[in-house]
């Protein structure tokens, strides 16, 4: 019986108060940074600089989603600021083997996000390579929004896949990720749950990270 992973989203923290935010989730196991450039997704979040001063304030491993149009071009500057993970959209890759590879050649380990309107079928090309296959359970950009039903079949569909290839990447499911769909999200297969809001608002973030994956781990 394995785990379920819990993966706190800066993008909802106190950036005021940002270590001592962090400080609050030692108990975290990965972190969540989400990295948005204003044209792969309607907005923009924070860079590699920022990331350092993250690394600086957790023990718990970076977890770096990249929401941006040329992730070949930037990876490396996430791995030099100290990401363990980085995931890249299959809708902007356009060599996804390429940047999986040097991924790993720089040590990191390598994940592959799919928005929602993307089919899980998109991935069979990847699936041998990657570490982590990364499900959007909202349309990526902003945090708080409300988690989409068809994430489930989503991830069950994933599970499959995964078992006719016979490989046992991470599955992290990403948007709208609270108590109440934590349970469900690890029945269908989940072994990372993402959480911004449900986390970072909380009176106690520490004990939901706690709850989220005692829910989680089936
Ligand atoms: C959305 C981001 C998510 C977001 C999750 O573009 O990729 O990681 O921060 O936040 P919540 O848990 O609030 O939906
Ligand atoms: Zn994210």
């Amino acid at each position: 019986l394995d785990r379920v992973k819990v993966s706190p989203s800066v993008l909802a923290a106190d950036f005021t108060q940002l270590h001592a935010e962090l400080d609050r989730l030692s108990d975290a196991d990965y972190i969540h940074f989400d990295v948005m450039d204003g044209h792969f997704v309607p907005n923009h979040s924070f860079g590699p600089h920022i990331l350092m001063a993250v690394k600086r304030s957790t023990d718990a491993l970076l977890d770096v989603h990249l929401m941006v149009t040329n992730p070949d071009e930037v990876i490396d500057w996430y791995v030099d600021a100290g990401a363990d993970i980085v995931s890249v959209h299959l809708e902007a890759a356009d060599d996804l083997p390429a940047i999986i590879n040097r991924l790993h050649e720089r040590g990191a380990l390598a994940g592959v996000v799919i928005n929602p309107p993307t089919p899980v079928q998109e991935l069979e090309g990847v699936i041998d390579l990657v570490d982590i296959v990364l499900i959007m359970s909202v349309n990526p950009g902003f945090g708080g929004q409300s988690f989409i039903e068809g994430t489930y079949d989503k991830v069950r569909e994933l599970r499959r896949m995964c078992e006719r290839h016979g490989v046992d990447p991470l599955i992290e499911v990403d948007g709208g990720v609270t108590l109440s769909n934590a349970r469900a999200l690890g029945e269908a297969g989940a072994t990372v749950l993402v959480a911004g809001s449900a986390v970072f608002k909380a009176e106690d973030p520490s004990m939901i990270v706690r709850e989220l994956r005692e829910l989680g781990t089936i």
